[in-house]
């Protein structure tokens, strides 16, 4: 049928198809769905005219080549952030930059010089980041970052009004003051701007309590037939709705749905309750869930599974006290092996 040695036509034809199915598999379609997948956290500002400008002139001036914006979740890694970054914070910057503009790359791979996901909060004065773009030495003496100086202009007789910066006399030609452009305070607006979000605004209940027995003002009246269980709804809202949502939707990019969930309707419900017990990091698109052993007894956890998995639309068995104890005392034999 496909003649490729002498009928050129369905040869470019069929590499065409070729190229365009692949390129849709991996790349178009994946990005599109990474794209509606993600969510910004509650208290993060979409970023501002200046900032998305400034943003442009970091990627233009290939700050990139030296600076990384990627917290992992090794121990090096722990003075850059106050947590390894997860997919929601890129929310903003990686929207894309116009109808023509992929969204911006900045993750970054080398590290020359510091990480900047949290720059922001390390270092928020504005004059810093402008002598230090300026001429790094000025204020770093030992830096190798290279200067920056088009982003500024030497004026005889700055007007009233301009910012000048105080740049020490060796650093500048007699007569002359160091005045910045806008592109030099859209870029800084934009270093200001990287401050990492906390996961979430816990509230006071979450502060561990060590000795928590079941308490009778918790304890629901309804299933009293059964075995008495305390409120799970309530338990819920107040341990795990920060994060999960109270309708249990999650936040995409940060933390999963809880509707539908293969884990919480399994028959088997010990995955779930092992991540109540223990936590849960296995996915990289979703940020560390902590572990409740130490906050929440056997019948609350208890409580709490059987809200998850009998509302929303979920619908699996009951479990039972019972089951905790059992899962609760083969987590802790593991783990002292
Ligand atoms: C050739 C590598 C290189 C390039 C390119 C570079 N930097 Fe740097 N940068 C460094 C080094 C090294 C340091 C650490 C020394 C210092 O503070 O000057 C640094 C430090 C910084 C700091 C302070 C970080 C901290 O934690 O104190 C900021 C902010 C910064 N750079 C921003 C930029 C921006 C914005 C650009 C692009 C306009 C840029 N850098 C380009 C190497 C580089
Ligand atoms: C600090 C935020 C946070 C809190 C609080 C929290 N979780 Fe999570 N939870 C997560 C994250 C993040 C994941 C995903 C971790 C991963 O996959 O690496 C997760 C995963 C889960 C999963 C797996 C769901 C699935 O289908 O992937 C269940 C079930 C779960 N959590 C239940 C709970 C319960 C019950 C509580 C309250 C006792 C709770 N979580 C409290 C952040 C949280």
């Amino acid at each position: 049928m496909f003649n490729f040695h002498k009928d050129h036509k369905s040869l470019v034809i069929f590499s065409f198809l070729g190229f365009l199915i692949l390129s849709l598999g991996i790349a178009v379609f994946p990005a599109y769905q990474s794209q509606n997948d993600t969510a910004p956290l509650p208290q993060v500002e979409p970023m501002n005219q200046a900032e998305i400008r400034g943003l442009a002139i970091f990627i233009e001036e290939g700050c990139v080549a030296c600076h990384t914006q990627q917290v992992r979740s090794i121990e090096m890694d722990k003075t850059w952030g106050s947590r390894p970054s997860i997919p929601s914070d890129y929310y903003y910057s990686k929207q894309r930059m116009g109808t023509w503009r992929q969204s911006p790359s900045i993750l970054g791979s080398e590290r020359t010089g510091p990480d900047l996901t949290n720059i922001g909060m390390r270092q928020p004065s504005e004059q810093w980041h402008l002598l230090h773009l300026y001429n790094p030495r000025i204020v770093v003496s030992e830096s190798i970052m290279p200067s920056y100086p088009w982003m500024f202009e030497e004026k005889a007789n700055p007007d009233e009004g301009e910012k000048v910066l105080p740049v020490p006399a060796e650093y500048r030609k007699k007569g002359r003051e160091i005045v910045p452009t806008q592109d030099a305070l859209n870029l800084v607006a934009y270093l200001q701007s990287l401050k990492q979000a906390p996961l979430n605004n816990l509230p006071p209940e979450f502060i561990p309590s060590t000795n928590k027995k079941l308490d009778e003002t918790t304890a629901s009246t309804e299933g009293q037939g059964k075995s008495l269980l305390p409120d799970g709804k309530n338990l819920y809202m107040t341990h795990c709705s920060a994060c999960h949502q109270a309708e249990g939707i999650g936040l995409p990019g940060a933390f999963p749905s809880l509707v539908r969930s293969p884990i919480v309707n399994d028959e088997d419900p010990e995955l779930l309750i092992r991540i109540i017990l223990q936590g849960y990091d296995a996915r990289a698109n979703f940020a560390q869930m902590p572990g409740f052993a130490s906050q929440l007894s056997d019948e609350e956890i208890a409580a709490i599974a059987n809200h998850e998995r009998s509302s929303w639309g979920n619908n699996a068995p009951e479990v039972s006290t019972e089951d905790i104890t059992n899962i609760r005392e083969f987590v802790i034999k593991e783990q002292a092996l």
